[in-house]
């Protein structure tokens, strides 16, 4: 199965995917990252990695809806069947998510409903949660909103900062969407309503 990331940072999202992926144990190849920034390090991982790149930025574009009708258009040129959001500070428009319905993943790093959006480490950390952690979900057209497919919880310690309360969290989200990935490979997720099954 053809798989693309896309990004706009640091990208260690892509680099834990595209590593579990050349180990064979997924039946699927990261075919190609789509960036949006072209300061993103993830640029860098990828020509590393050997894998192809598309850096595609906003302000090229007149409309957003330009701006996404040219990311389906790499998609498609890639056959991308699966398309993994990993850190792109980007809300896809309805039309995007129609034209790869139940095809999106995205990991957010922190326990869903709570603390949506581009800060949900330090969100929980400022509201003294004692409990947070990574959740990985089908995209859809509201933000951090879809069918929840993984989650994985862990503890909040006294002193932690947004600096080690993060470590923790992207080692769990390293291994959580591997996870993630390889069951959307092997067809085990079935979707009902607002819950996914795992078969
Ligand atoms: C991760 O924490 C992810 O949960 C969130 O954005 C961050 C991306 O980090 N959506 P990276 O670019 O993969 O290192």
């Amino acid at each position: 199965m053809n798989i693309a990331v896309l990004c706009s940072g640091n990208g260690s999202n892509f680099q834990a995917i595209a590593d579990s992926l050349k180990s064979g144990k997924i039946k699927g190849k990261v075919a190609l990252m789509v960036c949006d920034n072209p300061k993103a390090f993830a640029l860098t991982r990828a020509k590393k990695a050997g894998i192809k790149t598309a850096l595609i930025e906003r302000k090229n574009f007149k409309t957003t809806r330009d701006f996404e009708a040219e990311i389906i258009k790499s998609l498609e040129k890639e056959k991308i069947e699966l398309i993994c959001l990993a850190g792109f500070m980007r809300i896809m428009g309805a039309e995007f998510v129609r034209r790869f319905r139940n095809k999106i993943l995205n990991i957010h790093p922190a326990l869903l409903p709570s603390f949506k959006g581009a800060h949900g480490i330090k969100d929980a950390l400022d509201y003294g949660v004692k409990v947070t952690g990574v959740t990985v979900h089908f995209v859809d057209d509201k933000m951090d909103h879809g069918p929840i497919i993984l989650q994985e919880a862990l503890e909040v310690k006294n002193d932690d900062t947004q600096d080690s309360l993060g470590q923790r969290i992207h080692k769990i989200e390293h291994k959580l969407y591997p996870e993630a990935i390889k069951l959307f490979v092997e067809k085990r997720l079935k979707i009902e309503g607002r819950r996914v099954k795992i078969k």
